[in-house]
Order: C-alpha cells, then sequence, then structure tokens
C-alpha cells in the first residue's frame, strides 16, 4: 500500500476541557480603583451602557489554520469561557465602602454612570481583610480580621470562601490580587516548603506577608489564584508546590498598563531593527491610593524591581553587547495628589543607530491605570477558570501577555516581549483546541 500523503492539518489531540456550567465566583482582594473599575465595568458592559474595550477575551479573534481558509472565530466563541452574566463578585477590604462608595472615592468612573449602576454596586460589601499595616505603611483601616496567628487567620478566609461560594450558588471561584502593594520581601527559608511555610504562619514570622496568606487560603480551597502587584506571594517554592499538589493554575504579577506596557510594546521594535539603546528615563505622576502606597520607599522597591527587569530581558545585552550593554534604566514614580487614577508617565529614550548616531525617543503617556487594568483583570479571571477546567495546574506562562513580572519555572527567563506573549497566549488556545498552532513560516504559500 502506498504510503499516505502527509497533510499540513496535523491536529494535535483536542484537551478535555470541563463546559463553564454554572456561575463563576471572581474573589478580588482589595476592592480599590482596579477591582471597583472592573466590576462597574463589567456591570455597564452586561446592561448594554458600554463596550469591552481591552479585552482580549471579549473582543479579540483568533486565525485557524491557513490565512487561505478564513477562520478567524472570535476567542469567546473559540474557548468555551465563562459567560459576563455567570460571574458573581466577592471581595476584601480594610474599608468596609461598597463597591459603588469605593468607586466613587477612586475617581475613575464618572459619577453619572456609577449612579446608573448603584444597585449592584451597592450590593457589593467588602470581607474584612487580613491586613498588617508592617507590609503597607500608608495605609490603615478598620475592616480587618484579628486571629492570634497568621494560620488561624488563613483558617478564618478558608471557611468565609467556603460560606461565600455556598451563598453565592457558584459552580468554580477564581482569586485575584489587586490590593494594595507590599513591602519588598525575598524568598525566605521558611518559604521553602508547605510544612515550613505553615509552621511560620502559626509562629506569626514576618517573612509571611497577608497576600501569602490569601494565596494560601485560595489554594487550600480548591481555587486558582492570579497576583495583580508585584509582591511576591505566589512567586515562593511551598505555594507553588501548594497550587501543583492541588492542581491549581496560578500566574502573576504586577498587571502589564501604563508605562511598562508601551516599553513591552517599544523595546521589542528596536531590538527587531537593531537599534541600540543608550538609556530610559522613565518618571510618572500618579495621584490615586496607589501612587500614595508607592510613595512609601519600601513598597516602591516592589515595584520599581518588577518595571526594571523588562528592558533587560527584552534588549539581551548579553547576546547584543554592542547594543544593549549597561543602557541606564532609571523609573521614578511620585505621589501627586491633583492628578488622581489620570496618571501621566514620560519616558525619554536615548537611542542611537547606523555608525553609532545617536536620536531620541519621547513618549508622554496620559493614560488611565484603572482603565487599562480593569480588562486584565475581566480576562485572567476566565482564563483562569478556562486553565482549571482544562486540567492546566501551576504557573500559566502563556498568562505573560498581562504581566510586568511573569511567573515563569525556576531557572527560566521570564519572556517580556508582547508580541512573543500574544502569540504564546494564542498558541496555548490553539493547543487546548486541537488546532494547528501558527509558526508564520508560510512557505505553503510558495509551493
Ligand atoms: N492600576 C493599574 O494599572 C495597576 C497596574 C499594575 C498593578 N497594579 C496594582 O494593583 C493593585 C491595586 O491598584 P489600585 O489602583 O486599585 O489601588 P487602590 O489603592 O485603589 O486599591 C487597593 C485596595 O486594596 C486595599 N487593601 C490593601 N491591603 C489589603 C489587604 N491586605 N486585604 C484587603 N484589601 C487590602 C486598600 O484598602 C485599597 O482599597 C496595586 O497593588 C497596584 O500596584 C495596578
Amino acid at each position: 500500500m502506498p504510503a499516505a500523503k502527509p497533510t499540513t492539518r496535523t491536529l494535535t489531540k483536542q484537551t478535555e476541557i470541563i463546559p463553564p456550567k454554572g456561575k463563576l465566583g471572581v474573589l478580588l482582594v482589595g476592592l480599590g480603583a482596579v477591582s471597583t473599575t472592573f466590576i462597574a465595568g463589567v456591570a455597564a458592559i452586561k446592561k448594554g451602557f458600554a463596550e469591552p474595550i481591552g479585552s482580549l477575551t471579549q473582543m479579540g479573534t483568533i486565525r485557524l489554520g491557513k490565512r487561505t481558509d478564513n477562520r478567524v472565530p472570535l476567542v469567546k466563541d473559540f474557548v468555551p469561557l465563562a459567560q459576563l452574566s455567570d460571574l458573581v463578585f466577592g471581595a476584601w477590604d480594610i474599608f468596609p465602602d461598597s463597591a459603588y462608595e469605593a468607586a466613587l472615592n477612586a475617581g475613575v468612573l464618572e459619577k453619572e454612570l456609577l449612579a446608573r449602576l448603584k444597585g449592584p454596586l451597592q450590593k457589593i460589601r467588602p470581607m474584612r481583610a487580613v491586613f498588617d499595616q508592617n507590609y503597607v505603611k500608608r495605609l490603615s483601616g478598620t475592616n480587618v480580621k484579628t486571629g492570634k496567628n497568621k494560620f488561624v487567620l488563613a483558617h478564618q478566609l478558608i471557611e468565609e470562601i467556603a460560606e461565600w461560594k455556598q451563598r453565592n450558588k457558584c459552580s468554580r471561584v477564581v482569586m485575584i490580587w489587586a490590593a494594595s502593594t507590599e513591602i519588598f520581601l525575598k524568598v525566605h527559608p521558611v518559604h521553602k516548603t508547605l510544612e515550613s511555610f505553615e509552621k511560620a504562619m502559626r509562629e506569626n514570622h514576618k517573612a509571611i506577608a497577608p497576600s501569602m496568606i490569601y494565596a494560601y487560603a485560595a489554594l487550600k480551597s480548591g481555587i486558582p489564584f492570579a497576583n495583580g502587584a508585584p509582591n511576591l506571594t505566589v512567586d515562593i517554592p511551598a505555594l507553588r508546590t501548594l497550587a501543583d499538589k492541588n492542581k491549581l493554575a496560578i500566574c502573576g504579577k504586577d498587571f502589564k498598563t501604563g508605562q511598562t506596557l508601551m516599553k513591552t510594546i517599544i523595546a521589542p521594535g528596536l531590538k527587531a531593527r537593531m537599534l541600540g539603546l543608550h538609556g530610559c528615563y522613565s518618571t510618572n505622576i500618579l495621584g490615586n491610593r496607589d501612587g500614595e502606597v508607592l510613595d512609601d520607599p519600601e513598597s516602591f522597591k516592589t515595584k520599581e524591581e518588577s518595571k526594571l527587569s523588562v528592558l533587560e530581558y527584552i534588549l539581551q545585552p548579553e547576546v547584543y553587547p554592542s547594543l544593549y550593554k549597561d543602557f541606564s534604566h532609571v523609573v521614578r514614580i511620585n505621589y501627586y495628589p491633583p492628578r488622581g487614577d489620570n496618571k501621566e508617565g514620560w519616558d525619554n529614550i536615548d537611542i542611537f543607530g547606523w555608525l553609532g548616531y545617536p536620536m531620541q525617543i519621547k513618549i508622554d503617556f496620559l493614560c488611565r491605570d484603572s482603565i487599562l487594568a480593569a480588562p486584565i483583570v475581566l480576562d485572567l479571571a476566565l482564563f483562569l477558570d478556562l486553565a482549571q477546567r482544562a486540567g492546566m495546574k501551576g504557573v500559566q506562562e502563556w498568562l505573560s501577555f498581562y504581566f510586568k513580572s511573569p511567573q515563569t519555572a525556576p531557572g527560566l527567563y521570564p519572556e517580556h516581549d508582547i508580541f512573543i506573549q500574544l502569540m504564546k497566549l494564542k498558541n496555548t488556545l490553539r493547543h487546548l483546541r486541537g488546532e494547528d498552532l501558527i509558526t508564520h513560516l508560510g512557505l505553503e504559500y510558495y509551493d
């Protein structure tokens, strides 16, 4: 018998994905500017007041097969995602304000829009937070849990989550950290194993930050977890092991919005054209509560680490020393109340081209931080839930697209280039559905 003719369409096996039946609970740690803009936005979209701009899950498409095949479904029609009408929101915050009051306070969305959404927003009242001012120096609040040690607090969260899930009739839950940036912490020996971590919780060890207590509670409750701030949180061996052991998806960290988003768009372009970089000076003025928290040097240090690494990884100075060796990269954030959430970020980029001739790029991004972050929260909630139903456990590197400091396997450098991140994300979706991965080789069109 003649051998079967190879086809260009070599579908991989489809992953079995449990359908998204029932309600999906989205538990947000922190009910501030980002969380309320996200919740109010979903409510506005559901009522038909606005469109989900900036959300890949809602507006994005995905090309399947060859360019001539004309198969370009919406992402949400291609993979089985939860519907917006099936989302239920819950939150913790150190302030008792409802989502409506918190949204007014954050000052991101117009009062008129919020008034039209008052009903659903007022119903969301934050649960008492696990909070310790040693980790966020600029904040103090009253809506806080008490317990004799961190292990006890974790178990209060676990009970609360179970009760919340039942009361809201959710079939699944995801948790997203959208609370203030904590002080800079490094991996400590107590973070090594689950046993040492739990022992440290019982001993109220200072290496256990509140964000880790929430993450632990989520993972113990069978809930996937995403970290939207630059805190260490799930980036420690004990919690990674717990995620693996309980077959739960985790990802982080630090939502990629504003200035860093711009850098990960521009830097791959400079590198693609082999243009050199002498330096990048970036400064921001920001007047929201996040800006106030980041005014504390210890919280800023956490943010700075997250923002600085991006250029280094994209430009690979060790591979291209004549273009990128020793470039200078400085990042500043200044708290300036009049601007509220409407941040202004300036970048002065000193580049050089042919024969070393210098050039400059100036970026002045008048951005709205939470407007850029809200669709990320939505996509992460939906994709984390998808990952969970598809049996994907541990670090979800394909969600790097959304983060300033993407989590990776230990020893693996993170991919920061937004275009590679997008390709990785879409190829993961193709892989889940048993479609050909797209390599952009395209030689078959010229056979
Ligand atoms: N807006 C963006 O574009 C963006 C981008 C990347 C990362 N982030 C990060 O997302 C987080 C939220 O940003 P935001 O602008 O909404 O800030 P925000 O200050 O408006 O809201 C954070 C909320 O978290 C609460 N909080 C602090 N510690 C808590 C705890 N332990 N438990 C429960 N609640 C707690 C605060 O009371 C506050 O209401 C920050 O860490 C920020 O750095 C934001």
